[in-house]
């Protein structure tokens, strides 16, 4: 549960009340009653309001505006204002402003435009963090806390230079380690002193892969850092109060999952394009949801109508946004929020969607929908709360391994980590097959399939992990361009795939990246549902068999005959290699034969394009029908249901309209 004062799904917006004089508060509060909205998110970006000078700050705006939620039964997810710095703070405190990778230091502008390694921006961060905690430690309104917003941005100030050489220090103990781990007798980069060592630049270091991963890791805790400081500020204030900042899914410059322990719950921000796949937006909500173990998380933002930052935004055609909030409620959400409650006046957002529009009253087609999902949302009161998927298939996300397969230079630039996660989950959420997102270390023993695309870098203990879940009965599958290099990025000298070869059974000797559009004929002898010709791209790996047996083998180029897909024993399960990136419909026809073998299936048969979820909670299931579809979808139902959205009781064949949507429960 998120919070006891408020136990049902959250509803509510980004709200920027100091944008707008006062008398429009009002009719805001009026607007939000009629929406059905019960929270509202503020103050994300006032820390100039709230501190108007080094020693000064000003409250009682903020008093007002949250007294007057509180009177009407709106909840605030109060937001600590840190990610855009008051000017006179840049001006007064040079260190607060942010060198970018170019070697520019930013002037005042923007937002997440600050050192994490500021000492001043840390001092002064906290110290908001706190008197905002102390202020409302015990305010009505207050359910939770936002810290900053979609933090990401790293540095390359000098500041940020010494503390990397500090970092390095306490992980390598060193130089000789440092030297040893960035391999840098290559080119001649070896360090004799530790001033020597620079931060990343465009015009200096680029080419250096394991150092460049340091200093991705380094910013990465130091941005951390910036989130904990706050953290720990508000959490000595208020413990029992939930403390979240706003992510972005796989957003590439931060590892979530060194994050997550942090974050009492997961929020994120989800912005899909206009023409992504459902089972996309379906894959980011459960990589935020499997950050935490599978907790319910927030969707913190998504715009009601348009954004304004893509070349071309489109407006959510109707039925969407209740179709894409519900899809995220269906994958876990405890709450349904969006940016903004007011479009703003001026500045860059000013086009972006809101629930109230520039003409500021309630006619309005958006209005009208977010008012109408909010009813619904109010009536479904608190039976899906912390609902939970029981998937048995988990598939593998490493934040780390997608910095160092986009390091690599070579040897094809077609590699794409995440469109290869991606594709995996696609296959399987097209056959309404829940899956989880987890990283490597996770708990796999309740998974009977697990899946771990393109995993380039072995960190140490993964393969072990993986080996064991093998060993013990479990099913994996490991894609094409694995097992490479350690965590430094630097190559095993075992052979490919280095600490998988025995579990997978094969040694893979060399890759051929395909040119543009060219593939290569795959063929397969009929094992489960695969038979027959297909294509691989991309890469192929050509491996040699170390005890496992070929599934399928490719059918052209100097390498026919050579496996293309390998099944190897070992201890009580099995372990596979996908040795090329497969097309579709091998991959469908392979996850499935899997599927097949596990007992694994959907919970119901539906026609085109309609997605399916089942969450439980207290004994109680549920299963979610959304029809991503342009025509009517038709689901085969078990048992007789009722839908908890209109109360109607189905049974049968019942028939979905495009982009509608079912919350079945079995009577
Ligand atoms: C992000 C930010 C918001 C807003 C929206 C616009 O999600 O957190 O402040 O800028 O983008 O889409
Ligand atoms: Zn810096």
């Amino acid at each position: 549960m998120l919070s006891p004062k408020l136990q049902k799904i959250w509803y509510g917006a980004d709200y920027n009340p100091d944008q707008w004089p006062e008398d429009v508060w009002e009719k805001d509060v009026r607007l939000m009653k009629l929406a059905h909205v019960n929270v509202a998110t503020l103050p994300v970006f006032s820390w100039t309001r709230l501190q108007p000078a080094e020693d000064r700050y000003t409250f009682e705006w903020l008093d007002r505006i949250l007294d007057k939620l509180a009177a009407n039964d709106i909840y605030a997810c109060i937001a600590t204002s840190t990610a855009a710095q008051p000017a006179w703070m840049s001006h007064r405190f040079p260190d607060v402003l942010r060198t970018d990778i170019n070697g520019i230091k930013h002037k005042q502008g923007g937002r997440t435009n600050f050192c994490p390694n500021s000492p001043n921006y840390r001092r002064y961060s906290r110290e908001l963090a706190l008197r905002l905690g102390e202020r409302y430690k015990d305010h009505p309104a207050l359910v939770a806390w936002h810290v900053a917003n979609e933090y990401g941005s790293h540095c390359y100030c000098a500041l940020c230079a010494e503390a990397f050489r500090d970092w390095l220090k306490a992980r390598y103990g060193s130089l000789d380690a440092v030297n040893a781990a960035w391999n840098t007798a290559f080119w001649s980069h070896g360090l004799t002193a530790w001033e020597e060592i620079e931060t990343p630049t465009t015009h200096g270091e680029r080419n250096n892969m394991p150092m460049l991963l340091d200093y991705d890791r380094f910013q990465n805790d130091a941005i951390l850092a910036c989130y904990c400081n706050e953290y720990d500020a508000l959490k000595s204030v208020t413990p029992d109060v939930y403390v979240t900042t706003n992510l972005m899914g796989h957003f590439k410059p931060l590892n979530y999952h060194a994050w997550a322990p942090y974050l009492d719950v997961v929020s994120w921000d989800s912005y899909p394009l206009p023409d992504e796949a459902a089972s996309s937006v379906a894959f980011k909500h459960e990589l935020m949801r499997g950050l935490r173990d599978g907790q319910p998380f927030m969707l913190m933002e998504q715009t009601p109508s348009q954004v304004n930052w893509m070349p071309r935004n489109q407006l959510r055609r109707p039925g969407v946004m209740r179709l894409l909030s519900y899809q995220a409620v269906a994958h876990g959400a405890d709450t349904v929020m969006f940016f903004q409650f007011r479009r703003a006046r001026g500045g860059p957002e000013k086009m972006h969607g809101a629930i109230v529009d520039h003409v500021g009253h309630e006619h309005t087609r958006v209005f009208g929908e977010v008012q109408a999902l909010g009813a619904e949302l109010e009536a479904l009161g608190d039976a899906l709360l912390d609902a939970r998927q029981d998937a048995r298939v988990g598939l593998l996300f490493d934040w780390e391994n997608w910095w160092a397969i986009d390091y690599s230079v070579g040897p094809t630039r077609d590699l794409d980590y995440v469109a290869t996660c991606r594709k995996y989950y696609a296959a399987l959420w097209d056959a309404n097959i829940p899956v989880d997102v987890v990283r490597p270390e996770a708990d796999l023993s309740k998974y009977d399939l697990v899946i771990a695309p393109m995993l380039y870098m072995l960190r140490p203990g993964v393969a072990g992990h993986l080996t064991e879940y093998v060993r013990k009965g479990g099913t994996l599958v490991v894609s094409y361009f694995s097992g490479i290099a350690d965590e430094n990025d630097l190559a095993t000298l075992d052979g490919y795939p280095g600490e998988l070869r025995e579990v997978l059974g094969i040694w893979v000797e060399e890759h051929d990246p395909m040119l543009e559009d060219q593939t290569v004929e795959v063929h397969a002898e009929p094992w489960g549902r695969v038979q027959g010709c297909y294509k691989a791209g991309i890469l192929c790996d050509l491996l040699h068999l170390e005890g496992a047996t070929a599934r399928a083998s490719y059918a052209s180029e100097f390498y026919a005959g050579r496996p293309v897909i390998t099944e190897n024993r070992y201890g009580e399960g099995k372990a596979l290699y996908v040795a090329a990136d497969v097309d579709a419909t091998l991959m469908r026809d392979l996850l499935l034969t899997l599927c097949d073998e596990k007992g694994i299936r959907a919970p119901l048969c539906v026609s085109g394009g309609a997605e399916v979820t089942q969450r439980s909670r207290h004994g109680r299931e549920f299963t979610l029908i959304l029809n991503h579809g342009a025509v009517a979808a038709t689901a085969a139902l078990p048992y007789a249901c009722r839908d908890l959205l209109t109360g109607r009781e189905l049974a049968g064949s019942v028939e979905l309209a495009a982009k509608d949507v079912l919350i079945l429960e079995k009577i």
